[in-house]
């Protein structure tokens, strides 16, 4: 009899939680969950198994392994990214979701998005160009629920070249030295830290969100109708490709597969000065743009230590979308 209750709560109810947590969390497939939940298993199956000669059944180190490997198996159905620490408990629920990118130190803009959202997504570039990028830091710090690297986070957090259009070289270069004297060390690690791209599910969908492409993540420019984008679409997979950089909004079918830029917020090139962004819910997405106090930031822009000439040509690009 006592063999029997040794085989139920060392063998049989640790596998089952294991199993629930797995079936409740339902894996996809990343490549990590797949590996951490298989080693899940391994450990239990070895330990376990040889709990089940009974004789040392009840000793701390087998309940310790059952343990791991519970935890093991958890992990294997949850998100493992550090900079999107909510679970799969709304895989299965609707969800309306609000994706930005390209802040550029923009809070003004930033901080007037008109839209309430289960949870906000941002593909990146948060700093430079705008008066106030810690404050745009901090905001997605506070708020947002997934964030990938762009090129100018990168530029800030490794001391590298955003390797900018010539024209936008000198304005990225100066106010690349303006964010860097401005935001705290804690801010820049932050920036990073940001993974150059994020697989997510959300109701059911698989989403996979990069700053520029798949192909290359910070740097790589592609123009909205260019063919490249089906080969980019082709590689990751998903249900849905986010991507920015281009600071231009537009929707793609290919395939199956659901491709969104949802332009820039906090520096829009689409010839008007309204923030763009996009809202995806119950497996539609839309385009829409919004009005902020574009002279305020504008007015910033002239106390920023930086040349007079880069101060005209960052309004001007706010004011047309072009320099
Ligand atoms: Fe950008």
């Amino acid at each position: 009899m006592e063999h029997v209750w040794i085989l139920a709560s060392v063998w049989v109810l640790p596998a089952l939680v294991a199993t629930l947590f797995a079936i409740w969390f339902k894996t996809s497939t990343a490549l990590t969950e797949i590996v951490v939940g298989v080693l899940g298993q391994l450990l239990a199956l070895r330990y376990w198994g040889h709990a089940a000669g009974w004789r040392r059944a009840r000793d701390g180190p087998h309940f310790l392994a059952g343990a791991g490997a519970i935890i093991l198996t958890f992990l294997a159905g949850a998100e493992l990214d550090p900079t999107c620490l909510a679970t799969r408990k709304g895989e299965h629920a609707a969800v309306r979701i609000v994706i930005i990118s390209d802040v550029h130190g923009n809070y003004d803009a930033l901080s007037a998005l008109p839209e309430r959202y289960d949870e906000l997504w941002v593909l990146g570039d948060l700093v430079n160009y705008g008066p106030e990028p810690q404050e745009v830091v901090d905001f997605v710090k506070r708020n947002a629920a997934a964030v990938v690297r762009g090129n100018h986070d990168h530029s800030i957090g490794y001391g590298e070249d955003p390797r900018c259009t010539p024209r936008y070289r000198d304005m990225a270069d100066a106010t690349r030295r303006y964010s860097d004297s401005v935001l705290t060390p804690d801010q820049k690690q932050l920036l990073r830290n940001l993974p150059v791209n994020l697989r997510l599910r959300r109701a059911n969908k698989t989403f996979y969100l990069v700053h520029a492409r798949p192909s290359d993540p910070l740097y790589g420019y592609c123009p909205a109708d260019s063919e490249e984008w089906v080969r980019e679409v082709e590689s990751v997979v998903a249900d849905v490709v986010l991507v920015g950089h281009t600071h231009t909004p537009f929707i793609r079918q290919i395939g199956n597969s659901t491709l969104v830029n949802p332009g820039s917020v906090g520096q829009p090139k689409t010839g008007k000065a309204d923030a763009c962004y996009a809202v995806w819910e119950d497996g539609d997405v839309e385009l829409k743009t919004y009005p902020y106090p574009l002279e305020k930031t504008i007015s910033k822009i002239r106390t920023m230590p930086i040349p007079p000439a880069i101060q005209r040509d960052l309004s001007t690009v706010l004011r047309t979308g072009s320099v």
